[in-house]
Order: C-alpha cells, then sequence, then structure tokens
C-alpha cells in the first residue's frame, strides 16, 4: 500500500471517526487465518445454546459486539424536563445532569461537560457538544474551535475568565464527534434551557446550526439563521439571542470569519445597549 506514512494513516482514521480503541489489542487483519473472516454459521439445532456457539479459535481475533453508534437509551426527555425543573441553582443543575441517565451517549463519554467561564456573565454562549479535547478535560471549548472563539472574544476584549460563560446543547461527547441525533438534542434540550434561564445572561450567543435550531425550534439552516437577533423565551424569561457560524466551521471556511466578526460586534453592540 502506498501512503502508508503512520501519522498520515492515523490522522485519516481520526477524520473518518475511527479513534476509538474497541479491544484490548490490536489485531492485524490482514495476517489473521482467513477462515476467523468467514461468516459465522447458523447454529445448530439443540438443546444446549451454549454448544452450537462458535467459540474463538485460539490466537484468532477476539470477536467484539458491534457498538450503537449514538443511541439513546436513556431516561428521555420526560424525565430530563422533570430533572432540569427540579433545579434552582446551576450547582444543582449540575448535580443533576451528572446524576442524569444519558443513555449510551453518556456512558461512552469521560466526562459530562457542563460549562466553563463566569458564572453571572451577561453573554452565554452555547455550542453544540464536547470533542474529545473537551470530553478529556470536562470543559467547553478547550480544543482548537475553543481557541479561535477565545481570540475572537479576546479581539472584541471579552473573554471566558471575566464576562463570559460557556456551555452545550449536548453535555457529553457523541462517538467519533459525530454531530448528535436529534434524539440525543431533544432530551438534553431541558437541561440546556434551564441552564440558560438559570444562568440570567442578557445575550445568548449560539454557535451553530445545531445550538441555534435546538434553542430557536427551527429547520432552517445556520446561513439563513447567522446574523438575525431572535428571542428566546424561557417560562416568560426573555433574552435576546444571536445565531452566528461555529469557530470549527470558521476553521474549515476562512473566508467566512468576517461575517462572524461582524457578529461579535453585534452581540458587543447589544451587551452595551442593555
Ligand atoms: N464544539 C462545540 O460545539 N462545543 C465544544 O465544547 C467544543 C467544540
Amino acid at each position: 500500500m502506498e501512503h502508508t506514512d503512520p501519522a498520515t494513516l492515523l490522522a485519516w482514521h481520526i477524520a473518518m471517526g475511527a479513534d476509538e480503541a474497541i479491544a484490548g489489542e490490536c489485531v492485524d487483519r490482514f495476517t489473521a487465518p482467513a477462515t476467523t473472516l468467514q461468516p459465522i454459521a447458523a447454529p445448530a439445532q439443540s438443546q444446549n445454546a451454549h454448544a452450537a456457539t462458535p467459540q474463538p479459535k485460539p490466537g484468532g481475533p477476539r470477536r467484539v459486539e458491534a457498538k450503537p453508534v449514538q443511541a439513546i437509551s436513556g431516561a428521555g426527555q420526560a424525565a430530563a424536563e422533570s430533572a432540569a425543573a427540579s433545579c434552582n441553582t446551576l450547582d444543582d443543575l449540575e448535580a443533576a445532569l451528572k446524576a442524569f441517565d444519558g443513555g449510551l451517549l453518556k456512558r461512552s463519554a469521560k466526562n459530562t461537560v457542563f460549562a466553563d467561564g463566569t458564572r453571572g456573565a451577561a453573554l452565554m454562549v452555547v455550542g453544540e457538544a464536547p470533542g474529545a479535547d473537551e470530553d478529556r478535560m470536562g470543559k467547553p471549548f478547550v480544543g482548537a474551535s475553543g481557541q479561535l472563539l477565545d481570540h475572537m472574544l479576546a479581539a472584541a476584549g471579552m473573554g471566558r475568565d471575566k464576562d463570559v460563560y460557556i456551555s452545550n446543547v449536548v453535555p457529553w461527547r457523541p462517538l467519533g464527534n459525530r454531530t448528535p441525533d436529534q434524539a440525543v438534542i431533544t432530551m438534553c434540550l431541558p437541561f440546556i434551557r434551564r441552564h440558560i434561564e438559570l444562568a440570567e445572561p442578557k445575550v445568548v450567543l449560539m454557535l451553530g446550526g445545531v445550538s441555534a435550531k435546538a434553542l430557536l425550534g427551527t429547520e432552517d439552516g445556520i446561513t439563513r439563521l447567522r446574523g438575525r437577533w431572535k428571542e428566546l423565551d424561557l417560562n416568560g424569561q426573555k433574552i435576546a439571542a444571536l445565531p452566528a457560524y461555529h469557530p470549527a466551521y470558521l476553521l474549515r471556511q476562512p473566508h467566512l470569519k468576517g461575517l462572524a466578526w461582524r457578529d461579535l460586534l453585534a452581540v458587543k453592540r447589544k451587551l452595551q445597549s442593555l
């Protein structure tokens, strides 16, 4: 095979979403005996099911059960609604989220990524979901897109260390950095809505289509939504909210940084006017 530079291959696997070890040992599929790659024969009729189950050959690859990609088998939206509604402080909400049965997504994550930044800040930034760096560190936006976000905020005279509070719609890392599916977003929505309510920002900046669509309850795409002021209604509490491009998207489409900068300045002006 050409192009077998290990670093390139590793980067390609990560980009394809193959970023998790699913077995304790490496298996060289090129040298594995051909018989182990054959489809497993249907078990013969038997009183004893175990007798008919094909056993792995010693030395052959271990069979690994396929894992559902992002199934949600957790407590669901109704339980999320009631857990979120019962919280009266951000600490309560963080504890409730950590105790919540978020299904396979939560079980596959290292951390429940709750928030970072300054509680009580006038600006709350809401992203999509943690990536690998955020999952490892337990904080939102600490990877490459977080660094871009921090630079942009700093250029506008803001920062999470003083006047910005940051969270995500989904607090658990989707496997393989996929876009969280709708069932997961629906389950997590009561928590992020309550999170905003309790954080009481004056302005919410929704980064990316997942965040904007979930919080605004719309199917419109981010290209149409960005830069247009909306209002979130959280149990009667009205909060100005602006959809904007996600920094991860800006890293791939740097020519859009000008529009993102314009949106950030609009946020700054709005904050000064309130
Ligand atoms: N992207 C997000 O939407 N949130 C994070 O925390 C990191 C990357």
